[in-house]
């Protein structure tokens, strides 16, 4: 079902990069695209933050000049859209006496590959956390697993990394028992129905695998899952007998956007536990959720601007905030390296949280961002909860997050 290949001797697998990258190896990536096409977006990871770019046609016309940029003592890695153009830079440089390997599937290949890193938490905490992200597409999804019965649920696991959510279950003896959107997704296809089909089958459970937020607009007619939850403000999930993530309905960036916070009961009465909010994305590290995707972008900031006053800014400033992306073009991701921070310091790094209603409203509207490519119809596919054509996948998510306001 999940599954990611070379084809042959010439090629390297999306994976295999991202090891050689995460073990240091002295490999220099060259990107063949058009500088259209990179500075739109390109691998950025670790210690790569800016590939070489050399335009294929660069290759062929000015072959001599060109030549010396490319460094003979190390492996040369070409990538482009698709791994067609990279593999004719990695035959022509192989004739000129280079050691070279093409991306298979290029950027829409590297776009499935992910980085796992684990949440630091206090010892007492009753649950380990777990971030999983799209190292190219900047999708951050989360497991949070019951330290003393194994338990687990996912939170936002997209359709293109699902394997690693089964890989992180299998390694560490857990059971998923819940898989949560916490909004109807617009940059990436969902993978909860996938997930929960998958346990489904594997479990012959009849409890509610899939949950999605009561507040969003669904279309059921053609959903492939057989059971399903749905969430409501204030809604309490226990992951084991005494602690759970308590559902708040945070709308804005969607009307029914949902976050969780974690609720667990302290050992010491005295000590009240460290909470964690999973905000989805409605707040990021260093910006916040766009307001614009369901096309009434005036109504829904007002809206996103009652959520942050009225409820995630009530929270304590020690919460830990953990969100579904993060920003590729502020954040270099670094092999299993958390992105968090607390409440607290993002309210002083975002300037939009302390403006006036009239402020905030003016700055969103005046500020937005391209909208994700094929946006409407990524809302279609995961308002429909179904399963679909994986062949349409390469194309439908190509491009960077473009889910954030940073300000
Ligand atoms: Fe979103």
């Amino acid at each position: 079902m999940y599954s990611h290949s070379s084809k042959n001797n010439q090629e390297i697998s999306p994976n295999d990069l991202k090891e050689k990258i995460d073990k240091n190896e002295d490999i220099f990536l060259l990107d063949v695209r058009t500088p259209q096409e990179y500075n739109s977006w390109k691998i950025s990871y670790e210690n790569h933050k800016n590939p070489k770019l050399i335009p294929i046609d660069h290759l062929f016309v000015d072959s001599s000049n060109i030549l010396k940029e490319i460094p003979k003592d190390k492996e040369i890695i070409t990538v482009c859209a698709h791994g067609n153009r990279s593999l004719i830079a990695a035959k022509l440089l192989t004739q000129f006496g280079y050691n070279v390997k093409s991306v298979s599937g290029g950027m829409s290949g590297w776009n499935k590959v992910a980085d796992i890193a684990e949440i630091p938490v206090p010892t007492q905490f009753p649950f380990q956390i777990w971030q999983l992200r799209r190292v190219a597409k900047g999708c951050i999804g989360y497991i949070i697993a019951s330290k003393e019965n194994k338990n687990a649920i996912v939170i936002d696991p997209s359709n293109e990394i699902g394997e690693y959510f089964l890989k992180v279950e299998k390694e560490n003896g857990l059971k998923i028992t819940k898989i949560i959107d916490t909004h109807q997704h617009a940059d990436h296809v969902s993978g909860v129905s996938r997930l929960a089909m998958i346990k489904e089958s594997e479990t012959k459970s009849k409890d509610s695998l899939a949950c999605f937020s009561s507040y969003e607009e669904y279309d059921y007619s053609k959903t492939d899952l057989n059971n399903i939850k749905y969430l409501n403000d204030g809604d309490e999930i226990y992951i084991d007998q005494k602690n759970c993530i308590k559902a708040v309905h945070t709308p804005g960036h969607t009307n029914g956007s949902i976050s969780f916070i974690t609720k667990c009961k302290p050992n010491d009465k005295n000590n009240p536990m460290k909470n964690y909010l999973f905000t989805g994305d409605t707040l990021f590290v260093d910006g916040i959720g766009r307001p614009d995707l369901r096309d009434q972008a005036d109504l829904f900031a007002g809206t996103l601007y009652d959520t942050f006053h009225k409820k995630i800014l009530q929270f304590p400033d020690d919460t830990i905030i953990l969100p579904a992306h993060f920003n590729g073009s502020s954040i270099i991701l670094n092999h299993k390296v958390p992105i968090y921070d607390t409440l607290g310091s993002i309210k002083k790094k975002i300037k939009l949280l302390s403006m006036t209603k009239e402020e905030f409203i003016k700055n969103i509207i005046d500020t937005l961002p391209s909208r994700p490519g094929n946006y409407k119809e990524i809302i279609g596919i995961n308002k429909k909860m179904i399963s679909f054509d994986e062949r349409i996948m390469p194309d439908l998510e190509a491009g960077p997050n473009s889910c954030a306001i940073s300000q």
